[in-house]
């Protein structure tokens, strides 16, 4: 691959799509698959037969909605529920019912990358229970971090629900949680969703569907660059790859050149050259269990007080605090 000529990159897209392109082996970051369309396919894919994840924490919340508030320790004094990549908060939506219904004096504050989605989440929140006090922010997780601590001198409690963690490799995990304890004070409260190990084929499936919407999904980064970077990628010219590894418990996600080819990206003057079968790693899903969790929170200065489990033991919620 070869750079046309010099080129200013401005957006952090543009950095890191010529980053990870001209890398060996190439990489893409997942948080590129969410425009409106990837917030669309992500839609898709959690009403998906196969994609049991978020069926299993909606299991948890509706299940043990009053045990959920009643580790949250609000006493009724009013907090902060913050949810980081909130999407289109229907899990949360059954407890913030359930808050409403107990009387809680609370501030929902939804914060996701796509502004799309936290518009969409605001406007059906207003519509549908306008008592909700609501103040959605758009913002990248580890951005957002350094918000936090100035949102407000309530108690906070912090929801990153979906497995979202998943998405980062464990020293990545770690560096995020620390950032959480760093701005979190001993009274307030983390509330995780940790997915976890189970049989291998179960993770396979979640990530292979059968109607192909997690390989748009996947394609969409490509479709991206294609609309945002005048890029010529042939969509049709790659395939969605997953591989997972029990032992790690890292399931991972990959787009693989059919066949040998160059793509051309105008916006950075990039020519970028793929070999048949040549890969571009864009996702990891991670898969925990308490250990791993345990193990998680200790290198962070956190430490879990109570879980929720679905009655598979698919999937688990952690109430964590400082250490
Ligand atoms: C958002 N995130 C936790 C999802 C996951 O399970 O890793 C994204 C996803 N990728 C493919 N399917 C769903």
């Amino acid at each position: 691959m070869n750079s046309k000529d010099q080129k200013v990159l401005v957006s952090t897209f543009e950095k890191e799509v010529y980053e990870g392109l001209t890398a060996f082996p190439k990489y893409l970051s997942s948080k590129y698959f969410y425009d409106e369309i990837g917030d669309e396919l992500f839609q898709q894919i959690m009403a998906l037969p196969e994609y049991y994840l978020t069926r299993a924490e909606y299991e948890i919340f509706e299940t043990n909605k009053s045990g959920i508030i009643r580790s949250f320790d609000a006493n009724k004094k009013g907090f902060d529920l913050i949810e980081l990549g909130a999407g289109d908060g229907k899990k949360t939506k059954v407890l913030l019912k359930e808050l409403q219904e107990e009387e809680y004096d609370y501030t929902y504050v939804p914060i996701d990358i796509s502004q799309n989605a936290v518009d969409g989440l605001v406007k059906n929140l207003n519509l549908e229970m306008p008592e909700v006090s609501v103040q959605g922010q758009i913002g990248e997780y580890f951005e957002v971090l350094d918000r936090l601590q100035h949102i407000s001198d309530r108690k906070k409690v912090i929801m990153v629900l979906g497995s979202n963690i998943g998405n980062l490799l464990h020293p990545r995990a770690i560096q995020f949680l620390k950032k959480l304890c760093k701005a979190m004070h001993p009274e307030d409260l983390l509330f995780m969703g940790f997915d976890q190990k189970k049989h291998p084929q179960k993770v396979l499936d979640a990530y292979n569907d059968k109607s192909g919407v997690t390989a748009a999904f996947n394609k969409n980064v490509l479709a991206r660059i294609n609309k945002e970077l005048n890029g010529n990628f042939d969509l049709n010219k790659f395939m969605h790859w997953e591989t997972y590894d029990p032992e790690s418990g890292t399931a991972k996600s990959y787009l693989v050149s059919k066949e040998k080819q160059t793509v051309d990206i105008d916006n950075l003057s990039l020519q970028v050259h793929f070999e048949a079968w040549e890969s571009i790693h864009t996702e990891i899903s991670q898969k925990y269990d308490d250990d791993i969790v345990k193990w998680l929170a200790k290198e962070s200065g956190l430490k879990i007080v109570e879980s929720f489990s679905d009655e598979n033991g698919d999937y688990k919620n952690y109430v964590i605090t400082k250490a």
